[in-house]
């Protein structure tokens, strides 16, 4: 898929798949502040069919998304993971326009249609705008606070 550029004023952001390298001092700033930086890897990060797309500022990745094999149900699914748009380019769509794409790149190279993310509470109304709908009561992550299941199918 090729890199998207979206303008913002006299600044161009790009969005376009990316390596885990790029993306894990953004997750440890934004998911993992005060933990240690290993705390910003997952397992499967480097996993074949793992899927990292960021949003450029230059070469500082300012949002990104994971997706991950892993089943919802007994059924074939992506798992979103790693969520996160610095706070100085929070609202200004890049979440939405990195989860867009992520999806796109994945449906094309991969026939699981159905996607599945631990959401925090406060990102709930995010996703929801993006079809996501809860699909658990709210549970705590220790390190991270309240979440809810949800999922979304293409
Ligand atoms: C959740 C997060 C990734 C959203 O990224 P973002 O780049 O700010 O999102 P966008 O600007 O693309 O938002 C798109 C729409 O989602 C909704 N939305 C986004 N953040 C929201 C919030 N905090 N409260 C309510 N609605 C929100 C809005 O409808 C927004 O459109 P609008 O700004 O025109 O109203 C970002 O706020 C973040 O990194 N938060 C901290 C970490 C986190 O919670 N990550 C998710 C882990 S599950």
């Amino acid at each position: 898929m090729l890199p998207m550029s979206i303008p913002f004023g006299v600044q161009t952001i790009l969005i376009r798949a990316a390596k885990v390298e790029e993306i894990v001092p953004l997750r440890h700033r934004i998911l993992r502040a005060g933990l240690p930086m290993e705390e910003a890897r997952f397992e499967f990060d480097e996993a074949p069919t793992t899927c990292h797309v960021a949003a450029f500022k230059g070469f500082q990745a300012v949002c990104c998304a994971t997706f991950q094999l892993n089943a919802w149900e007994n059924e074939p699914a992506f798992q979103l993971r790693g969520m996160a748009t610095d706070a100085d380019w929070q609202r200004r769509g890049l979440g939405q326009a990195v989860l867009q794409y992520a999806t796109e790149l994945v449906l094309e190279g991969s026939p699981v249609r159905l996607f599945w993310c631990n959401a925090r509470v406060p990102a709930l109304e995010f996703y929801r705008r993006q079809g996501w709908v809860e699909r658990s009561e709210e549970f705590n992550i220790p390190t991270a606070g309240p979440h809810r299941k949800m999922t979304r199918r293409a």
